[in-house]
């Protein structure tokens, strides 16, 4: 099947199931543009939990998926890549949490979306990058603890002089961006504005002209009066940000900003998820309790 013939399988097989995609900005162009809703995670999330469609495809990762059957129980929810996993989400364990609230019991434990259902389900709020600030921002006069990105935490931290404990995890594709890097591509492109995802280091991001989340980056550079960007997030975001402002100009901040696992997925996937109805996702029911407590409370609050 070439790209268009495949475009209208899947069209045929969303309309015989009843199902909808969902894909994230980090995933590559032709599996954005075949997607009923693209966006980050906050926002993916948010059209999980009120869809009213029988099945989920997403085209993101494991985390995601998981985050979408926690919110929407009742639908099948189906990840295209079973391997596609987020390696920062992995440095942390329910063991360890489990350890750390043991021994500080006095803390409230903020924990990343990136992450499993098991170590959300031990926490008290998740944040995503989009909302991370104004959810922090409620409990910023108590004792925290931020899992699993140290990056985003220590933003967080800077930003509001916050006593928060950080866990030692990081997102591998953002935490190799360097201030060489900031350099190297300022002296280039002087007149371009530099942004940044805050899952890089807090060096960098005091260098940036604005920091935000993917929807973040790309509502900055649709709504700005400049034209010509920087770019500090991984690179499957640049197809929609030249989709939404043709005449501007990007620049990947480093080449190598490419998330392997998000990259996994492509269109045949997808399409196959839809036809044999794979790899569904799913969570044991106590723990979807627990860790749907967590995300309602971020959803309220965001
Ligand atoms: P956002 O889309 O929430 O900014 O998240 C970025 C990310 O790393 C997803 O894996
Ligand atoms: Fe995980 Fe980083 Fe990939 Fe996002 S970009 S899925 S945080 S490894």
């Amino acid at each position: 099947m070439n790209q268009t013939e495949m475009f209208e399988a899947i069209r045929r097989l969303k309309e015989e199931k009843n199902a909808v995609i969902l894909a994230h900005y980090y995933q590559e162009g032709p599996v954005q543009d075949v997607a009923d809703y693209t966006g980050d995670s906050l926002y993916l999330s948010q059209v999980a939990a009120s869809t009213d469609a029988d099945i989920i495809v997403f085209a993101g990762v494991h985390f995601m998926a998981e985050t979408a059957k926690i919110l929407s129980p009742e639908k099948t929810v189906l990840l295209p890549v079973a391997e596609a996993g987020c390696p920062m989400a992995d440095m942390v364990t329910e063991v360890r949490l489990e350890q750390y609230r043991k021994k500080h019991p006095d803390r409230v434990v903020v924990c990343y979306v990136n992450s499993t259902a098991r170590v959300k389900a031990l926490s008290d709020v998740c944040v995503t990058s989009s909302n991370a600030e104004k959810i922090i921002k409620h409990y910023k006069d108590q004792k925290l603890l931020y899992v699993p990105d140290k990056n985003l935490g220590a933003y967080m931290k800077y930003k509001y002089d916050l006593d928060m404990d950080l866990w030692p995890g990081f997102c591998c594709v953002h935490n190799d961006l360097t201030m060489d890097d900031v350099r190297t591509m300022k002296a280039k492109y002087p007149s371009a504005q530099l942004i940044i995802h805050p899952e890089a280091k807090l060096e960098l991001l005091q260098e940036a002209d604005y920091v935000g989340s993917t929807k973040g980056l790309l509502e900055y550079t649709i709504n700005s009066d400049h034209d010509e960007f920087i770019v500090g997030t991984e690179d499957g975001i640049l197809h929609t940000m030249k989709k939404h402002s043709p005449n501007k100009t990007f620049h990947i901040l480093n080449s190598g900003l490419k998330c392997y696992d998000m990259k996994l997925t492509h269109l045949e996937d997808v399409y196959l998820a839809l036809k044999h109805n794979q790899f569904e996702v799913t969570v044991p029911d106590d723990i979807r309790e627990k860790a749907f407590q967590a995300l309602d409370k971020m959803l309220s609050l965001s």
